[in-house]
């Protein structure tokens, strides 16, 4: 069909790009870019008029592209273009170009890639840089001198990244040194941008591997500071802290081989994001980091509005994470009493799981026993908490007393006396004092009632 219609107006067609790289890879993908050498909105005009499938076809004229989806197919359809950039901008100064010229524009040689879609050559691969091998070979490289490459456009610095850690690949030296001297320049990237790459990178099979690459090449402290901060150890009188940067990364690893939950992997990547900031020496105890989880949580808002990150639920959820992180450990550590297992369930709620799961990628220690030991308590804590819902179904509670119960049970109006009661009947049934049920909260309420003067002119059921 492509054919057909290129033929018939006289314009070279090539696929490229990324589809190109994943049909190498074997990996399926629905995303075509097609090059012409002329108009591609010319030729997707072409293309439909000729189409009986049910289609939708955008224009883009000042990009000069167009836009054709059929069922879950997108295909882009673009002149060939050669490109020239100027210093502080992203935006380049596009000219109609050739072939080769609008592949030596492209960020990597495994992306730089085109197979001909025209009749004397159908299905040739065209590959000027060594793409093919640079696939085999698992590198990640520039087509043109990549010093030259990132300064047009620095958002390939986190692409480099990101390949390379969603592919398992290695980047070139020659690259890897361009990214460094260019790291600065992420700045004229908006944060969006980056932020799609590093989730990339996040949700990749062992992300840890981008984190480093991208402290290594010095991006990260470019646009993500706090987190380039837990890097480093101190030593004093003979005594070192972990380095809390190749911790986390060790924690966010763990995390990923039982979860592709994007935001339970945000919560893995900050959950020790205060570290530096409570870090303080006791000669007796060593090295302490005394609420970390609290100042943590409190960061969570500002690191999330400064990565242009959702300032919604997934916020919300993160924070509650960080804050949460310690409190199962702290647990699996001493005697598991039911009234610990009860606080946590009311707190952590529907969360309940993903807490665990946090908490157990958190277990990291280079002896093994020592590992063994929490991974065993931890089990504990996990039956503990089965049979505590079970019982006293507290995941997501909801008071069997509530304020408008008090209220109208004392004849009183909204004030201080109400709080007492909810509170004390609250933690009345976390500590396990009465059971989770009506009858036995009410009757206490009334007690609670008469140490404050007042008595019930109402009964309920
Ligand atoms: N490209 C580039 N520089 C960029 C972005 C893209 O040179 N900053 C080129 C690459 O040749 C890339 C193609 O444009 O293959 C299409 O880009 P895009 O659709 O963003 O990425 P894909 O390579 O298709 O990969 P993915 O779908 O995983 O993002």
């Amino acid at each position: 069909m492509i054919t057909q219609a290129a033929g018939d107006l006289n314009m070279p067609v090539y696929v490229v790009g990324g589809w190109v790289r994943d049909l190498l890879l074997g990996r399926n993908s629905k995303d075509i870019d097609i090059v012409v050498i002329g108009s591609g909105i010319k030729l997707a005009h072409r293309i439909t008029s000729g189409l009986t499938k049910k289609h939708k076809l955008s224009i883009f004229k000042n990009f000069g592209t167009a836009n054709l989806r059929i069922g879950d197919w997108e295909i882009e359809f673009v002149g060939a273009r050669k490109e020239s950039y100027r210093a502080d901008s992203r935006k380049p100064i596009v000219e109609d170009g050739s072939l080769e010229e609008d592949i030596s524009r492209r960020d990597f040689t495994i992306n730089a890639m085109a197979i001909s879609l025209n009749q004397n050559d159908f299905g040739s691969l065209i590959d000027h840089y060594g793409g093919k091998k640079d696939l085999e070979n698992k590198l990640i490289r520039t087509p043109l001198d990549p010093l030259i490459t990132y300064s047009d456009d620095p958002l390939r610095m986190m692409r480099a990244v990101r390949f390379a850690s969603q592919l398992d690949f290695k980047i070139d030296c020659d690259s890897f040194e361009a990214i460094k001297s260019n790291a600065s320049r992420i700045k004229i990237v908006s944060m969006e941008r980056i932020m799609d790459e590093f989730n990339k990178i996040l949700l990749s099979p062992s992300p840890g591997k981008g984190l480093k690459m991208l402290r290594a090449a010095g991006l990260l402290s470019e646009f993500f500071p706090e987190l380039d901060a837990l890097h480093g150890v101190e030593v004093v009188d003979g005594k070192a802290h972990k380095d809390n940067f190749f911790h986390t990364i060790q924690v966010l690893d763990n995390l990923s081989e039982k979860t592709d939950d994007l935001w339970l992997r945000w919560s893995a990547l900050l959950h020790d994001i205060a570290k530096p900031a409570t870090k303080q020496f006791e000669p007796e105890a060593g090295w302490t980091f005394h609420g970390h989880e609290y100042l943590g949580a409190k960061m969570i808002p500002g690191i999330f509005k400064k990565l242009k990150l959702p300032l919604n639920e997934k916020m919300k959820y993160v924070r509650k994470m960080v804050l949460l992180h310690l409190r199962p450990i702290v647990l699996s550590q001493n005697i598991v009493t039911d009234s610990a297992v009860r606080r946590l369930l009311f707190e952590a709620g529907d969360d309940i799981d993903d807490l665990m799961t946090l908490c157990e990628a958190d277990i990291t220690s280079a002896n093994e026993h020592k590992i063994k030991q929490y991974l065993k308590n931890f089990q504990l804590v996990r039956e503990k908490l089965k049979e505590i819902e079970e019982k006293d179904r507290l995941r997501n509670w909801q008071p069997p007393i509530s304020g408008e119960d008090i209220m109208e049970t004392f004849d009183i109006k909204p004030g201080k006396q109400v709080g007492i009661i909810k509170t004390a009947i609250r933690e009345a049934i976390l500590e396990g004092e009465i059971p989770n049920e009506k009858k036995a909260a009410f009757d206490f309420m009334v007690k609670q009632g008469k140490k404050l003067g007042l008595t019930p002119k109402k009964v309920i059921n």
